[in-house]
């Protein structure tokens, strides 16, 4: 019988050195119906410009909270590396918020107010305003980590049907948002396993991870529809329907665009979940560094900074 003792599970799954690309996009082409003829769809992924950076913030201080209590020398890296990452992807949405959305006269202060609340005071480290006991203070760290892995998970999902829909393409997308969104998307599937790989390290289990999929999923979808209907209101195209999450025509609507192949349907992100709650889940397993790198590599907006 063998002695050896049984080798410890790795704490990092991530390929290689996550870097942070210094990407710029230029805005002054871009309509806002950056979908020629689809304006729908335009407006539904115009939407992640106010619903991410709030929420990316938020996810760089966690990490760099957290960062201390990791043991790990190769999954410190892969956290420090998701920081840069995901802190370019909020100033990039950012800028896109400033010098694209701002240009068309959308008004986004109103959504963006809702969503720092959510980050800031509700989800801040003294949620409301109240100071957490001290022995709260790291299970209320590792709630809100087993959130940022449920979302990266639909990231990563997300990321992965942005590089691979051919439709925008066919239907000759804007180059400039089609780049924004893959570039996003690819990073999102190279990082992918860090959130995950993190709450582990620190302790997150399973049944809590299951619970914070059933909260995250419909919050987050609840959340881009209510921005996606927020946009709609303000495009005279929409005005009859009279836009609002509470209605059922953006829902419908949204699985009709979907059937068409310019969205993802509800029922497939519901589907893509499921596999989250799998207790053999990793997101290693997910999709494919190498498709994430191969668009990097040819991305214009990351291309033009390593030029
Ligand atoms: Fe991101
Ligand atoms: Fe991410």
């Amino acid at each position: 019988m063998s002695t050896q003792a049984k080798p410890a599970p790795r704490a990092s799954h991530t390929q290689g050195r996550l870097q942070q690309r210094r990407v710029q996009f230029d805005w002054s082409q871009t309509p806002l119906h950056w979908l020629p003829q689809q304006p729908f769809t335009s407006h539904f992924i115009n939407e992640i410009n106010l619903l991410l950076p709030a929420g990316e913030f938020w996810f760089c201080k966690l990490y760099n909270q957290a960062l201390p209590l990791v043991r790990d020398a190769k999954l410190r890296e892969d956290v420090q590396g998701f920081i840069r990452q995901e802190a370019m992807h909020a100033r990039a949405h950012d800028g896109a918020i400033a010098e694209y959305l701002s240009a068309h006269g959308i008004e986004t202060e109103s959504y963006m107010r809702r969503m720092n609340w959510l980050f800031e005071v509700a989800l801040a480290d003294a949620p409301f305003g109240r100071r957490l006991p001290r022995l709260a203070q790291r299970q209320w760290l590792l709630f809100r980590l087993g959130l940022v892995a449920a979302i990266e998970h639909m990231t990563c999902v997300l990321g992965k049907y942005a590089l691979e829909n051919r439709r925008w393409d066919a239907l000759g997308a804007d180059p400039v948002l089609l780049d924004l969104i893959r570039w996003h998307g690819a990073e999102e599937v190279e990082h992918r396993c860090v959130a995950f790989d993190l709450y582990r390290h620190l302790g997150g289990s399973y049944p809590t991870r299951y619970y914070l999929m059933t909260i995250s999923f419909p919050v987050v979808f609840g959340l881009w529809v209510a921005g996606a209907a927020h946009l709609m209101r303000q495009d005279p195209l929409f005005a009859a329907k009279r836009p609002s999450v509470l209605r059922p025509w953006i829902w419908l609507e949204w699985q009709r665009q979907a059937k068409a192949g310019l969205l993802p349907s509800v029922f497939w992100l519901a589907g893509q979940e499921l596999r989250y709650l799998n207790p053999w889940y990793h997101p290693e397993r997910e999709a494919s560094t190498a498709q994430a790198l191969a668009y990097l590599d040819s991305s214009p907006a990351a291309q033009r900074l390593a030029a």
